[in-house]
């Protein structure tokens, strides 16, 4: 199917559908091997289009007849779908199709997982599934029959009938088929309900497979006050009888949004106590209120072609960010997506694979859901919201869905709206769409006479294919501080718009100290000179508590790119503000613990190639070693009253406060472990009563190299614990120094319980393979064999899952010429296999700069 040369698709050649869909009949009569589905269509030529040509998209299915109007048909079919000669004027398709969802491992499509049937169509699955102008500026609705003889048979919209070994479906809501959802097995339901405001009463369901079913009530909740809150805050009401979630173990990605009916990865729905950290509690919150929300930003309002998935995704993250703030500490929201978009977003934004958030061409589309579509995408809608204030945003928005409601829109309606609603031209701020690359701001400053003025720079190093950028509009927010600690400037949104630009306060007694880029305005690097003092000032006093956490991180991240270079240890100035801050009751001890938590070694490699070095990974891995040493002797005489201070009394919760305290308190013991030889851990071990002590004390310990009964006890304890025992597969290898990374890595692919078909368990060792830079990255070239050998194996099974795990390769041009060659080496080998997916084919090329 996909050895034809695969071809690249360009924003430029958009055009319109040749034909419009009014209705969708489909009828499935599910078997494992020989699935039938019967489609009925019925099309009308588009308006607008300027082709008559009748195409259909198509990737397997074996076409058994087709019909127009009744009568039989024999459609040309080709690589990718079929051509057939239609009327000039509305007419019926029907066809019959074979397709065989147990041998469908790629899990896009119709597959089946455990047993169960499943669908993941986004973003161009349907096509596995029949014929069908499959593009989402194709909506109708739908209607599905499902005849199968499991329990439990589903799909999207509202039931309309059912009897023994058959149901029926009516979406009425026209979507385009990559919205489409059909699910069918013996699954129980964890049901609730919700009324709307205006009076509607919704019945919620999450399914699961029976052995699960007492671990779906924090998805339940969760779901209830997303959609209380999409109420509350958006105005947006849910629209169907129905809302039903569904868990599956094998899925390539965290979930997705079908109308109706959202499929979910299980490791992002199920949840207990006993066998869930809190960081699992919240993200299952924010997922379930991100597929959630999709269903006025995405589903009632959808993308007109897949450049444009910024608008879905990038709004809808903005979205779940909100509400997670709303819902927890708006402060440590913000600082947590921060570290993720440096370390996920700035990575590709710096190197081979930096593209736009609108990207302007793609070969597979699956390679495009990226963190710049989706965190950068997020941090636009941010910018766009704090340049117009909070007033205009929402007006912004409401007219967004009053003008766009049923729509299949474009970047381009959506600043429309915003320049409508508030009067502004954002033509410059489109930049942020076209240009990619993370812009570098600097700073200088002067002060005379009571004026201070701030000078900023604006600089995009080059990314592939775009050698010179213009300048674009960042919003700075700045305070300023005097030098008792006291703020003489409230923070102040200054906009930039020129390449240098300065802007000057008055009045001011004595020389300021400044606070930059608060609550991370814009998503750039800021380069200032400035020393320890103002740093740890900053980190004593500023009153905005990201650049209060940002000091503190900039103190560690330059203390460990000089011990990565020089050796020595961390500055006492740091270390004294630090222990002040974890001292400090005032604080929230989630915060804290984020002060307390040391940058990446790979957030170190980048900082330390964009200032003109070449990172020695395993430098850089003894550096944050001593640095955690250096820091828990510095601490030693506060640990201790720390780590009893944030004991959690009462039945565990999965909150914010008691999330905190427990974050704090395993940040305490894990610097505790390397002085008492993990007396303390081991004892939290035996004690712990949740996942997020337990988890927190055996990697506390693993990451001293001790614990190993601690470590045989809990994969004993946990074997028949599929998610629990992923994250023992973490573990392993996320603990493992250096050399013994890779080798750890290979041990535990030889597991009989390691399964290359699941997509939870492969991440398990290879995302944690990646993930641990020293090891990754060893001098012997282990880790990019070894990686490069699996994704050999996973990518005629998966392509999809290979080529979003390619991303590992991308940081090769920072680093020596030897590593460069291994990790090359490795690439040209994965590009060598034999009929390579084009979805690795396009992510290994992007990587070489081919
Ligand atoms: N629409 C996506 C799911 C998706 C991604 C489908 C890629 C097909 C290809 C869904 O809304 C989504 O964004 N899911 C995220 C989680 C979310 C909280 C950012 C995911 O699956 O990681
Ligand atoms: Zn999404």
């Amino acid at each position: 199917m996909k050895d034809a040369a695969p071809q690249t698709i360009y924003l430029s050649d958009y055009t319109p559908p040749a034909f419009l869909v009014d209705s969708v009949h489909l009828t499935f009569r599910l078997d494992p091997e020989k699935t039938r589905v019967i489609s009925k269509v019925d099309f009308r030529p588009n308006p607008q289009a300027k082709s008559r040509a009748f195409s259909l998209h198509g990737e397997g299915p074996a076409l058994q007849w087709a019909r127009i109007d009744g009568r039989d048909v024999t459609p040309e079919i080709t690589e990718t779908g079929l051509t057939c000669e239609v009327p000039d004027a509305p007419f019926t398709w029907e066809a019959e199709v074979e397709i065989n969802p147990a041998a469908n491992t790629a899990l896009e499509g119709l597959y089946t997982s455990n047993g169960m049937y499943c669908t993941q169509c986004e973003a161009e699955g349907f096509r596995r599934i029949t014929y069908y102008p499959d593009r989402p500026d194709v909506m109708a609705p739908f209607t599905v029959r499902i005849e199968g003889s499991d329990p439990v048979l589903l799909s999207n919209g509202n039931p309309l009938n059912s009897g023994p070994g058959w149901a029926e479906w009516h979406d009425p809501w026209p979507k385009p088929a990559y919205l489409f959802a059909l699910v069918a097995g013996d699954l129980r339901a964890h049901e609730g309900s919700f009324t709307t405001r205006s009076g509607h009463e919704v019945a919620l369901n999450v399914w699961v497979r029976p052995d699960d079913i007492g671990k779906c009530a924090f998805a339940m909740e969760s779901l209830k006050k997303s959609m209380q809150w999409d109420e509350d805050k958006y105005g947006r009401e849910y629209d169907l009888d129905v809302f039903n979630i569904v868990a599956v173990d094998d899925f390539n990605m965290g979930a997705m949004e079908n109308k109706g009916l959202n499929i979910f990865n299980s490791s992002v729905v199920l949840a207990s106590p006993e066998t869930s950290t809190d960081a699992t509690f919240e993200r299952i919150e924010a997922i379930i209120a991100h597929e959630y929300f999709h269903n006025w930003t995405g589903n009632r309002i959808t993308c007109r072609d897949w450049f444009q998935l910024c608008l879905k995704e990038g709004l809808t993250v903005f979205r779940d960010a909100q509400f997670t703030a709303d819902m927890r500490s708006a402060p440590v929201k913000r600082i947590g997506d921060v570290i993720d978009l440096r370390a996920r977003q700035f990575r590709e934004d710096s190197g081979p694979l930096a593209h736009p958030v609108r990207p302007d061409s793609f070969v597979e589309i699956n390679n495009f859901y990226t963190a710049t579509v989706y965190e950068k995408g997020a941090e636009v809608i941010g910018m766009l919201k704090t340049l117009v204030g909070d007033e205009a945003y929402f007006r912004a928005l409401d007219l967004y869905f009053d003008r766009h409601d049923g729509q299949a829109c474009t970047i381009e309606d959506w600043l429309k709206v915003f320049e409508d609603a508030t009067g502004r031209d954002l033509s410059q701020f489109k930049r942020w769409y076209s240009q990619a690359g993370t812009p570098r701001l600097s700073v200088e400053e002067e002060f005379a006479d009571g004026t201070y003025t701030l000078t900023f720079e604006q600089h995009t190093p080059p990314t592939p294919g775009q050698p010179d950028k213009a300048p674009q509009v960042i919003p700075i927010a700045v305070g300023l501080l005097g030098p008792n600690g006291d703020e003489v400037q409230p923070t102040t949104v200054l906009e930039m718009t020129q390449a240098r630009q300065s802007f000057t306060f008055d009045g001011l007694g004595a020389r300021p100290v400044p606070s930059i880029l608060r609550g991370f305005s814009a998503p750039v690097t800021v380069t200032r000179d400035s020393s320890t003092n103002e740093r740890a000032f900053l980190l004593a006093h500023d009153t905005d508590p990201f650049n209060r956490w940002e000091a503190g991180r900039d103190l560690a991240r330059e203390t460990l790119m000089r011990m990565a270079q020089h050796g020595g240890a961390p500055d006492r100035g740091y270390l004294d503000a630090l222990a002040a801050v974890l001292r400090d009751d005032t604080l929230d001890p989630a915060f804290r613990a984020l002060a307390l938590r040391q940058p990446g070694q790979d957030d170190i490699a980048r900082a330390l190639h964009e200032a003109g070095h070449t990172p020695d990974p395993e430098a850089i891995f003894h550096a944050a070693d001593r640095f955690g040493a250096a820091l828990a002797e510095h601490l030693k005489d506060t640990l201790h009253a720390l780590y009893t201070a944030m004991d959690v009394p009462g039945p565990y919760r999965p909150d914010a406060d008691d999330a905190g305290r427990r974050d704090l308190q395993n940040a305490a013991l894990a610097l505790k472990t390397r002085l008492d030889g993990g007396a303390a851990a081991r004892t939290q071990f035996a004690a712990a009563g949740n996942m997020t002590q337990q988890l927190g004390a055996l990697s506390s310990l693993m990451a001293q190299g001790l614990g190993d009964a601690e470590n045989t006890a809990f994969a004993e304890q946990w074997h028949d614990d599929r998610l629990v025992m992923d994250r023992w597969f973490a573990l392993q290898v996320a603990h493992a120094r250096l050399e013994e990374a890779p080798k750890t890595a290979a041990q535990m692919t030889a597991r009989s319980d390691f399964n290359l078909k699941n997509p939870n368990r492969f991440r398990a060792v290879f995302g944690a393979l990646a993930g641990n830079a020293g090891g990754f990255h060893a001098a012997s070239g282990a880790g990019y064999e070894l990686l490069a050998d699996w994704l050999i194996r996973l990518d005629p099974i998966n392509p999809q899952t290979t080529a979003r795990m390619c991303a590992a390769f991308q940081t090769w041009p920072r680093y020596d010429a030897d590593r460069q060659a291994r990790i090359k080496a490795a690439l040209h080998r994965i590009q060598n296999a034999p009929s390579l997916s084009r979805d690795t084919a396009e992510m290994v090329a992007r990587i070489l700069g081919d």
